[in-house]
């Protein structure tokens, strides 16, 4: 099989929006569209999009803030799962990373999704001696 990955293009909106809602990554208080057009405004360059024969397949959106680069709805269709195309995905993103001096990649998982914590330590992420909290500026749901 063979995969592509490039930076995201608006035209890939509505099909990477599907696989957020196909893989459950979109909470109420989440709006897939908002996100994407936040990533836009901060740039496409860590948002990146899996393609096998021109169709999307998943997602990965990266970003970088001068010390530690985080990912988040890194998704691949159902059917498309157990493919390697994550993997694909997070090697892409890892060597933009690893190019513009980024030394460490950070990602949340949440605690119903603690599963997919096995493919991450496949891929060589470890679990750290941290506890995550987060403050929300905007009600996405409630705009
Ligand atoms: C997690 C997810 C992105 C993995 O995508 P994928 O394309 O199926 O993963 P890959 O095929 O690249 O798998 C890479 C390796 O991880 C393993 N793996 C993948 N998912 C796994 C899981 N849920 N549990 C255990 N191992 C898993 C694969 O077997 C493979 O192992 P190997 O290469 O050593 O044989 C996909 O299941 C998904 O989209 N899930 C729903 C959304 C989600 O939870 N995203 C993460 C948010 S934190």
């Amino acid at each position: 099989m063979d995969v592509k990955i490039r930076t995201f293009e608006e035209p890939d909106r509505a099909a990477v929006v599907q696989i957020w809602h196909d893989c459950g990554l979109v909470y109420p208080q989440n709006d897939p569209d908002r996100d994407i057009d936040r990533k836009i405004a901060d740039g496409v360059e860590l948002f990146l999009v899996a393609l096998v024969d021109d169709r999307i397949t998943g997602s990965a959106m990266g970003g970088y803030e001068g010390h530690r680069a985080w990912v988040n709805y890194l998704a691949v269709a159902p059917q498309w799962q157990g493919m390697g195309i994550a993997r694909a995905l997070m090697n892409e993103l890892e060597q933009r990373c690893h190019r513009i001096g980024c030394p460490k990649i950070n990602l949340q998982i949440r605690m119903t999704n603690t599963h997919v914590m096995e493919f991450y330590r496949r891929i060589g992420f470890v679990e750290d001696e941290v506890r995550c909290m987060g403050k929300r500026l905007v009600d996405d749901a409630a705009q």
